[in-house]
């Protein structure tokens, strides 16, 4: 265990604290950018230094206020949960034992249960009451390290709720110590005052929320499900077009369960991220690959579904589209919450390397948020959001189930041990 030692030095350099003894995986070059003996200056919050020890500037002592001794544990940049439902009431665990009976998902979703009996739950739910069962989640992945979380909305679908999701969501980035960005999923489902008018939905999905939710900066991002059971393309369209006039970046839950063109879509409206992807052709990655569009894969949804059409890793890496990997935290779906977790499910049930693994839910992961430059790599000016680990070497990080072997975060460059 890193057991911190702080001196308190004079001030010549000015940082506000310098990490020493400490291996670096800097994932901002090959091999994890791996630096075995490092060294990391920090100040206002942000990295003012990185790099091989033997090369600081000075003593650690006459650097820094704050010498950290990190004992030879390794640090990478804090995780990033690009992709979650986090914000949710309610459990599916019946649908769970449906579906092991033999029930699918979209069955259970036609007979009015799936989403739509989260959206009940989540509608019945005061903003406090949500706010305490979402912290709950939320805190087991502060636990392991993650720094950046995503949380949609998508269980309201009408106005108030939506709204309400977001908030919640927005509050829990007040009160912890994590960055939050919100994205508006009005597009989840169609909701039962709508069952037989999925067109009037979207309109006013188009015309009174993304307004709404734009004018007082609830969303950071708009998100849609394109899908049978969901929303049709001309239907994402017209999202992605109210999306684009109030500013608001796109992405897309693509090719979960069918191939409706839907990556390709995403790549016309130069979306932040096109998200599962598992039925996707050659050509929606080419156009994924030339928007810079990110591939978000959520093996924790790929594993509960018994899916076994997996998501064309060997086309990603072959037109470089940048792979992003996430919980998908969700009740129906993934009840995850652990995203160390995915770095496993990742390289198991979809052939990544245990790199990419690790670049996805930090380098690649800060990419799907529009975020790359501030977070995701240990570089000068980033953000000091850092996670520290009791590892041998950062492979261990997919390698091990179930075992969580973060020992400390610095969140804008204050430490606290977990
Ligand atoms: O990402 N695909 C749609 N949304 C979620 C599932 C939501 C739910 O079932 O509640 C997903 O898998
Ligand atoms: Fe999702």
């Amino acid at each position: 265990m890193a057991d911190n030692q702080k001196y308190h030095g004079q001030k010549h350099h000015g940082w506000d604290a310098v990490w020493i003894n400490v291996r670096l995986a800097t994932m901002a070059e090959e091999n994890y950018g791996i630096i075995q003996q490092g060294a990391v200056g920090i100040k206002n919050g942000r990295i003012a230094w990185v790099g091989a020890a033997e090369r600081l500037p000075g003593k650690p002592e006459q650097l820094a206020n704050e010498v950290h001794d990190a004992q030879s544990a390794w640090l990478t940049p804090g995780l990033i949960d690009c992709h979650t439902h986090l914000v949710y009431a309610g459990n599916r665990a019946e649908e769970f034992a449906l579906r092991l009976q033999g029930a699918s998902y979209a069955e259970i979703a036609a007979a009015g249960g799936g989403i739509l009996s989260t959206v009940r739950a989540t509608r019945a739910a005061s903003e406090e009451e949500l706010l305490a069962v979402s912290a709950k989640r939320l805190q087991s992945f502060l636990g392991e390290g993650v720094t950046t979380i995503e949380i949609k909305s998508g269980y309201g679908l009408d106005m108030e709720s939506e709204m309400k999701m977001l908030r919640v969501a927005r509050k829990l980035g007040e009160l912890y110590p994590v960055s939050v960005r919100t994205t508006f999923l009005g597009a989840h489902s169609v909701p039962p005052e709508y069952k037989d008018d999925a067109d009037g939905y979207v309109a006013l999905v188009c015309r009174k929320m993304i307004p709404a939710i734009a004018a007082e900066k609830l969303a950071d991002a708009v998100d849609g499900f394109c899908e049978g059971i969901a929303f049709s393309p001309q239907q994402i369209e017209s999202i992605f077009e109210a999306a684009k006039q109030h500013k608001l970046a796109v992405k897309l839950h693509a090719g979960q369960l069918s191939d409706l063109g839907s990556a390709e879509l995403a790549a016309r409206y130069k979306a932040l991220s096109a998200d599962h992807l598992e039925y996707t052709s050659e050509a929606g990655i080419q156009a994924m690959a030339k928007a810079g569009t990110v591939a978000v894969l959520l093996p924790g949804a790929f594993y509960m579904l018994r899916e076994t059409q997996k998501p064309p890793v060997d086309l990603l890496r072959k037109y470089r589209v940048p792979i992003a990997l996430a919980s998908d935290s969700n009740p129906g779906t993934s009840p995850a919450a652990s995203l160390l977790l995915m770095l496993n499910m990742g390289c198991m049930l979809f052939g990544l390397t245990p790199e990419e693994a690790l670049a996805g839910v930090t380098r690649y992961a800060a990419q799907a948020l529009g975020m790359e430059a501030q977070v995701g790599t240990l570089g000068e000016g980033k953000t000091a959001d850092m996670a520290l680990w009791d590892i041998a070497h950062p492979q261990d990080l997919a390698y091990n189930i179930g075992y969580n072997p973060c020992i400390g975060v610095i969140r804008q460059g204050i430490y606290r041990a977990v």
